[in-house]
């Protein structure tokens, strides 16, 4: 039976950012990737959105971002509604309230779309379940991964905890180009990962991912990384059942710098990576090696390093991490981060 509201209601989600190991980058028609990603969901860096819908004949929605109207992600709010609204009808007959705030900073190196996304589209989905007057445990989260997907495709992996994948692979059950899945039978030791991010230069980049992801159409490599991509999918699920740190960096670095090779061979080729980038990089490598310290890196689009080890090797690894590091980042600045439970529910006004 449908709910004929005539008043305010709202739905509130706290959803976290992810960090992909296994990366996605190029894809074809509405946000479907050309190959499979495997990432972790964070603990800290978070969005959290909270949509108040009104009735309303002409639809129409306001969004801001801590507190101020944010006009350039306005595009990509009313790009998800849109694309959203065949699933979500009442979305054409409510104005929406949106207002989302971020723990960590923008152009931090942190997927804030991921987050972002994940949450508006928790908030979109319960409030149709609420308008349809559906129990509290009804939403479907595969459902939900493809209406973030739409919205950012790095989005369609924030809403489970710990491991996810997205985009199909003969090695992992029910996977989709459609929407991601939770990986089960990780090894404890990938259960107790900690990301420390590391900011080299904030500054916006200059090259935005969905440029990035567009000059793979025509690569000259294209047909090799949707290779490689799946067979470091289906080596990170080995590593990720076995626990073995050392081939877990191994294949998190070859697909971090693979990435950065596809954008500088792409025509026009272009380059993230700041010179404090490459330093970080040859010292990681290094410590590992010559001092046998479990620390390896990732890197998105840009020129930020997440380095990766396990949570409890921190106090073994900071004092490294503050003399040798920490001078190499913008302002000394690094943001602490592991992997967390995946999204969480705040409140729902429900009439
Ligand atoms: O979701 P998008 O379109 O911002 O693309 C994200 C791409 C990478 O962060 C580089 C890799 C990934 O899988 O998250």
């Amino acid at each position: 039976m449908i709910n004929n509201r005539t008043q305010e209601f709202t739905a509130e989600w706290k959803s976290p950012s992810n960090l992909a190991i296994v990366k996605y980058w190029g894809k074809r028609a509405i946000q479907k990737p050309l190959n499979p990603s495997i990432s972790f969901s964070l603990k800290n860096a978070v969005t959290t959105t909270r949509v108040s819908a009104r009735p309303s004949k002409q639809g129409g929605f306001t969004f801001s971002l801590d507190g101020n109207k944010k006009d350039t992600f306005n595009a990509k709010v009313a790009n998800l509604l849109k694309m959203a609204a065949s699933t979500l009808p009442f979305i054409d007959t409510h104005h929406l309230t949106i207002e989302s705030s971020n723990t960590f900073p923008h152009s931090s190196g942190i997927a804030s779309s991921a987050s972002s996304m994940s949450a508006l589209a928790l908030c979109l989905t319960d409030l149709q379940r609420m308008i349809n007057n559906e129990s509290k445990s009804s939403l479907d989260l595969q459902v939900v991964s493809e209406l973030a997907r739409l919205g950012s495709g790095s989005a369609a992996r924030s809403l489970y905890g710990g491991w996810t994948a997205w985009g199909e692979s003969t090695a992992i059950a029910n996977s989709s180009d459609d929407y991601a899945v939770k990986l089960s039978n990780v090894h404890e030791n990938f259960m107790q990962i900690a990301n420390a991010i590391l900011i080299i230069e904030p500054k916006t980049k200059k090259v935005s991912s969905s440029q990035g992801h567009a000059l793979m159409n025509n690569h000259a490599f294209g047909e090799a990384r949707i290779k490689q991509a799946n067979d470091n999918s289906l080596q990170l699920l080995e590593v990720l059942k076995s626990g073995d740190w050392n081939k877990f960096f191994d294949i998190a670095e070859n697909e971090a710098l693979s990435l950065h090779a596809l954008m500088m061979s792409s025509n026009p080729g272009y380059t993230l990576l700041h010179p404090n980038t490459l330093k970080v990089i040859e010292e990681v490598r290094r410590v590992r090696l010559e001092e046998n310290i479990p620390v390896g890196f990732s890197m998105d689009a840009g020129p930020n390093v997440h380095l990766l080890y396990p949570k409890n090797e921190e106090a073994n690894i900071s004092p490294w991490l503050e003399n040798n590091i920490r001078p190499l980042c913008h302002q000394q600045l690094i943001i602490f981060d592991e992997i967390g439970d995946g999204p969480e529910k705040i409140i729902t006004h429900e009439l």
